[in-house]
């Protein structure tokens, strides 16, 4: 399905308000994770046409500098769960707050241990999945700049081969000291957590329980990623966003500092998403059937 739009309309934008009621650098959990309702009423919305599939591709072919934004999404067909689909997200199923918030984890540190440790898991059996691979091939070819920011801790753009990934929330394969004493973070990238661990072990350093290198809830993200990735949005010439409910700040500016800088927006998702009204293009399709024909030459 596909919607064009000369220009954006910030009083219809759920993303512009969620803007306006979020810290600008903290993560933090969406209004009682309202957009469910909001999400599963609108996801019938139109068809994508032909047409607008077509001037998507020939939009990511001619630009000069492209971002590709991606979501739990884009991983869900390398058997990764997303975190809210109705009933197979992480969010449906797991409380948030007892499990991504340092209050959680200071509350009851071997249970978030244990999700993570399963989480990580799940994640050193996955393999990248089409899409991924699509997206790696696009940057390979070259003929443009390709930027990957991704909000997934899952690793697998990289290991799909994409160079140029920012990661925004983190590592899930890594771990830092908890109280951030100033051992060098994060600790050991070949941690070895999977192993017989079930309680966080120390921090090398000053003791403190080790917890995973990611961003929590009401955390701040990485300045330096983000400030990248701020400019990467502002000056693409096209930003393809896929798979993210873009409901989760201040990642999910990114889409619009990029329409607003001009830049086409194209959406790959199956569901409706938070920043639809604003794009060029909506594709309606999952991740790893849409990519390989939109990213082609
Ligand atoms: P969400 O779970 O909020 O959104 C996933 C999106 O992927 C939804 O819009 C789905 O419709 C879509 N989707 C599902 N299957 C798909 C497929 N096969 N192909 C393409 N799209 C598909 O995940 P995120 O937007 O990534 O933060 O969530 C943002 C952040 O919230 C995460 O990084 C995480 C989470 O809490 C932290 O942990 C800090």
């Amino acid at each position: 399905m596909h919607s064009e739009h000369d220009g954006m309309n910030p009083t219809a934008s759920a993303s512009e308000s969620a803007i306006a009621s979020t810290s600008a650098f903290a993560c933090a959990i969406p209004d009682g994770e309202r957009n469910q309702a909001q999400r599963q009423g609108a996801s019938s919305a139109s068809d994508a046409s032909d047409a607008g599939i077509a001037a998507a591709h020939a939009w990511l072919r001619d630009a000069r500098h492209v971002v590709v934004f991606t979501g739990a999404g884009v991983s869900a067909e390398s058997g990764i769960p997303t975190f809210r689909d109705a009933l197979t997200g992480l969010w449906a199923r797991f409380d948030p707050q007892a499990l991504a918030t340092e209050e959680g984890f200071r509350a009851d540190p071997t249970l978030v241990w244990r999700w993570y440790a399963e989480r990580r898991a799940a994640v050193a059996n996955a393999r990248p999945n089409a899409a991924h691979e699509a997206i790696a091939r696009y940057e390979a070819r070259g003929g443009r700049r390709v930027d990957v920011v991704t909000q997934n801790v899952d690793g697998l753009h990289r290991r799909a081969g994409s160079h140029r990934v920012l990661e925004l929330h983190g590592d899930i394969t890594r771990v830092k000291c908890l109280d951030g004493c100033g051992a060098p973070e994060p600790i050991d990238p070949a941690f070895d957590w999977r192993g017989d661990a079930r309680e966080p072990p120390p921090c090398p350093r000053c003791g403190a329980p080790l917890r995973p290198d990611v961003v929590w809830f009401g955390e701040f993200l990485s300045e330096a990623a983000l400030a990248e990735a701020q400019r990467a949005a502002s000056s693409c010439d096209a930003m393809l966003v896929v798979g993210t409910s873009a409901l989760v700040y201040p990642a999910a500016e990114l889409p619009v500092l990029a329409r607003r800088s001009g830049a086409r927006l194209v959406v790959v998702d199956p569901e409706r998403t938070a920043i639809d009204d604003i794009a060029d293009a909506v594709v309606r399709a999952p991740a790893a059937v849409a990519l390989p024909s939109l990213l082609a030459e």
